[in-house]
């Protein structure tokens, strides 16, 4: 069963294809609906808010055919202590695939492995994959110029500020080296990537392709995207007063902006807060591409139900 828990999950030809179909149903949105979830019904699970990530699937979903089913994780028998393994055999007898925000990378992992269904990661505390395909898309389309989507990513380089430990840095991690681009996190020491996510680099030969810098100005020089997220994502609210003091040097401002590359966007996951970890200037300015990110979550999340779809059908 094909699942999508992390970026790699999908080969590079896998992510071409996801690329190409998203751009195809991007483009044909208001006149040709492929219904390939036809009959289907999608279960949401979710244990954190979210804004985006649901409102995305559950549209992305009716688009597709489909009847998308959002689960609050404390509305089913899971909040209770329903053992993961259980949940997931119950969900197969009636679903056609699950779409999981939790916590642990480990939920996503074991769901997957004792459901009968595809399972995709719609934010976990180590990666938020669905994002950095949406992200990467937005890029695309800058950069292909009706060349191969994929293609134009190659050795670009984007550089993630802030909180370097977070699921959005760590999913750039794999992602742009999935992709061939170069990336470099840059944070406060104390938030650096962490074991997991070297660990997980290690696993495709890549524990050496990045950079870790705690100088923003250094990290920045010849970037072609400057990315930053939330200093304080969902589950670390208790940390959030040593955080905001840590972060505070590497808020991206206009300055900071300036040392990029002349034609670099500025790129945020969003929700965003203004002051924080980006000054209200850089996130309206014409390089900040936020709001088509956020638009490219519907039409990437399509392409990557579609392809789960498909690969189930074959089995
Ligand atoms: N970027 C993102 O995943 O946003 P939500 O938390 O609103 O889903
Ligand atoms: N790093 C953030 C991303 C939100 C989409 C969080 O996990 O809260």
């Amino acid at each position: 069963m094909m699942h999508f828990l992390k970026e790699t999950d999908f080969s590079t030809e896998q992510a071409r294809a996801v690329f190409d179909s998203a751009a195809k149903y991007k483009r044909l949105r208001s006149t040709e609906r492929p219904a390939v979830l036809a009959g289907q019904t999608w279960a949401m699970i979710f244990a954190k808010s979210s804004t985006r990530t649901r409102v995305s699937f559950e549209v992305g979903i009716h688009e597709l055919g489909g009847n998308p089913l959002f689960l609050s994780k404390n509305d089913i028998q899971l909040g209770r202590g329903e053992s993961i393994a259980d949940t997931a055999r119950v969900l197969s007898r009636y679903v056609h695939g699950l779409i999981v925000r939790t916590f642990d990378q480990t939920e996503v992992e074991e769901l997957a492995k004792w459901g009968t269904i595809p399972v995709v990661n719609a934010l976990t505390d180590l990666l938020h994959p669905c994002q950095i395909y949406a992200d990467a898309l937005t890029l695309a389309e800058r950069w292909a110029q009706g060349g191969d989507l994929l293609d134009s990513l190659k050795g670009r380089k984007i550089v993630f500020l802030g909180d370097s430990g977070c699921n959005v840095a760590n999913s750039w991690l794999v992602g742009a080296n999935h992709f061939g681009m170069q990336v470099t996190v840059c944070g406060p020491k104390g938030y650096e990537p962490g074991a997991a996510i070297k660990a997980l680099l290690a696993q495709h030969g890549w524990a050496d392709r990045y950079e870790y810098t705690d100088d923003p100005r250094k990290a920045v020089a010849g970037a072609d995207v400057v990315y930053t997220d939330v200093w304080v994502s969902m589950g670390k609210e208790a940390e959030s007063a040593d955080r905001l003091k840590a972060m505070a040097p590497y808020q991206v401002t206009s300055q900071l902006m300036k040392l990029a590359k002349p034609d670099a966007f500025f790129m945020h996951c969003l929700p965003a807060y203004a002051g924080k970890e980006v000054s209200a200037e850089v996130l309206e300015s014409k390089q900040s591409i936020i709001f088509d990110q956020a638009e490219n979550r519907l039409h990437a999340q399509k392409a990557i139900l579609a392809a789960l779809a498909q690969a189930a059908a074959k089995r």
